[in-house]
């Protein structure tokens, strides 16, 4: 169980590290006016979207393997798989804005994307406490 959980834990990072930074990435991509700056910021962000969906897949394999492999239940599990839920939604709404932005049919400003980008971290905060302390 623990080799499940440190893959877990490894795979959650990676998707994490993918989703704190291609809206970063949206925030500099809605305020670039240079062709040569646009053209490597749809570059990067086509990579990072396609390098980071099949990490989100191992993560969210590794965690329905502790649930149903090992027995794990808990109020904090359904909380942390609703959180989990919108995190997958969210994550396809990157991937929506990635096309969007390909196409040049972003209609959003830098200052909604700055706000777009935080909540990752108000979803793992909530998480990582969910799953750690298990208040409930
Ligand atoms: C289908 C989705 C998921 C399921 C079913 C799931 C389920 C689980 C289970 C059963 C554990 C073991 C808990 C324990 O050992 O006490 C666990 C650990 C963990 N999960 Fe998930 N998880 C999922 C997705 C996620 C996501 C998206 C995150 C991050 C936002 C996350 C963060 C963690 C962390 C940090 C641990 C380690 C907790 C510890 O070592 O005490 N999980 N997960």
């Amino acid at each position: 169980m623990l080799w499940v959980k440190a893959f877990h834990i490894i795979f959650v990072v990676s998707w994490f590290a993918g989703l704190f930074y291609l809206p970063r990435i949206f925030v500099n991509h809605a305020m670039a006016t240079e062709p040569a700056e646009i053209a490597r910021l749809k570059l990067m962000e086509g990579k990072l979207y396609r390098f980071v969906t099949p990490i989100a897949g191992l993560a969210l394999i590794t965690g329905l393997w502790l649930w149903f492999g090992f027995g794990f239940a808990g109020g904090w599990l359904h909380a942390k798989l609703a959180l989990v839920a919108f995190l997958v939604v969210y994550h396809f709404y990157c991937g929506k804005l990635v096309t969007r932005f390909a196409h040049d049919e972003n209609v959003r400003n830098h200052v909604f994307y700055r706000f777009f980008n935080e909540i990752p971290v108000l979803i793992l905060t909530a998480v990582v406490i969910l799953v750690t302390v298990k208040p409930f």
